[in-house]
């Protein structure tokens, strides 16, 4: 047998035997009163695990906190030291933040998603035990982020708001929407950029936002537009990044045709005048 399989047996063993001796004890005051683990980690930080429980009056014995099923940590108050610590792959335990009901983890890797579980022990008759478990999965958070980038203060009817929305170094990929006034933005509307993948694998997603700014909407969105996007990762709660800009009515629709002629349209006044000029002069000349 291995030392893995031992530690299991062992256990598992002391599990059973102990719920039934608490089962016929008859006293049952000892009483986990909650766990908690949170279902989603980020690498990124550390994570503080809760397990409270009554004892009934009795003395607590032992605290012991396993991940699938190994050991890592032990609170025992009748010796000294109280607390010890086992290595396991992925369980950095913080010694200076872990007592009698909290355990603190950091760093976090990847490995240390799994099965959490506190055993809580009582020095009444036979070790009465109560036990709790549940599930963590590490997850990465964007890396100072999202950003919404690209966006400028103001924009004028017939311009194009472009703006990009980059959730960085996430792991899974990260879900990226946009919203505009609380509502979220059609697809139709954005642009999608190739994933980018970095060794980890931590992934860079980003989404475009792309459309152009029609008069009806200014005008109904009161000259101002909310701008928001989430990233999401798993089932972690979203991050978000969010902004607002001014939008200017533009009565002018001459003034943009204005600038639009300015802008292109000289050139080619200017060149057609030249082909005319020459072609006239031509006439001229071969007339005469
Ligand atoms: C824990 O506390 C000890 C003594 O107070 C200190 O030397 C050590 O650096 C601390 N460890 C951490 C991880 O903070
Ligand atoms: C934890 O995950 C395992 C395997 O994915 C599942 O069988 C088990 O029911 C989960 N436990 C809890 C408490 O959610
Ligand atoms: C958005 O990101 C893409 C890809 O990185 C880039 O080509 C584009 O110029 C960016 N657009 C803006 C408005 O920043
Ligand atoms: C993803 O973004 C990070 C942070 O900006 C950058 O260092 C990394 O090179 C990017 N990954 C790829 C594959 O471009």
């Amino acid at each position: 047998m291995t030392k893995t399989q031992v530690t299991w047996y062992a256990t598992t063993l002391s599990v059973v035997i102990i719920s039934v001796a608490a089962g016929i004890g008859g006293k049952g005051a000892l009483k986990l009163l909650k766990l908690e683990v949170p279902q989603w980690a980020d690498l990124r930080s550390s994570v503080t695990l809760n397990c409270q429980y009554d004892t009934g009056g009795d003395s607590l014995y032992s605290v012991k906190w396993y991940k699938d099923e190994h050991e890592f940590f032990r609170y025992t108050p009748g010796l000294n030291p109280k607390t010890l610590v086992f290595n396991l792959d992925g369980v950095n335990v913080d010694e200076n933040k872990s007592s009698s009901t909290v355990v603190t983890l950091f760093p976090l890797t990847r490995k240390s998603s799994g099965n959490y579980k506190c055993e809580v022990s009582t020095d009444a008759p036979n070790f009465p035990t109560v036990v709790g478990d549940a599930n963590m999965t590490v997850i990465a958070l964007p890396e100072d982020g999202p950003r919404i980038e690209g966006l400028r203060q103001w924009y004028t009817v017939g311009d194009y708001l472009e703006a990009n929305c980059t959730a960085k170094m996430t792991f899974p990929e990260a879900q990226v929407t946009w919203y505009i006034n609380n509502l979220e933005v059609d697809s139709y509307l954005l642009e999608r950029y190739a994933l980018e993948v970095s060794d980890g694998p931590f992934y860079n997603s980003t989404l475009g936002l792309r459309f152009l700014l029609k008069k009806d909407w200014v005008d109904t969105n009161k000259y101002k537009m909310d701008v928001k996007c989430a990233a999401k990762v798993s089932g972690a709660d979203a991050k978000m990044d969010e902004t607002s800009v001014r939008l200017r009515a533009v009565t002018d629709h001459t003034l943009s045709q204005e600038r639009h002629i300015y802008n292109t349209g000289a050139v080619f006044t200017n060149y057609w005048l030249v082909i005319l000029t020459i072609f006239v002069l031509h006439c001229y000349g071969t007339q005469n």
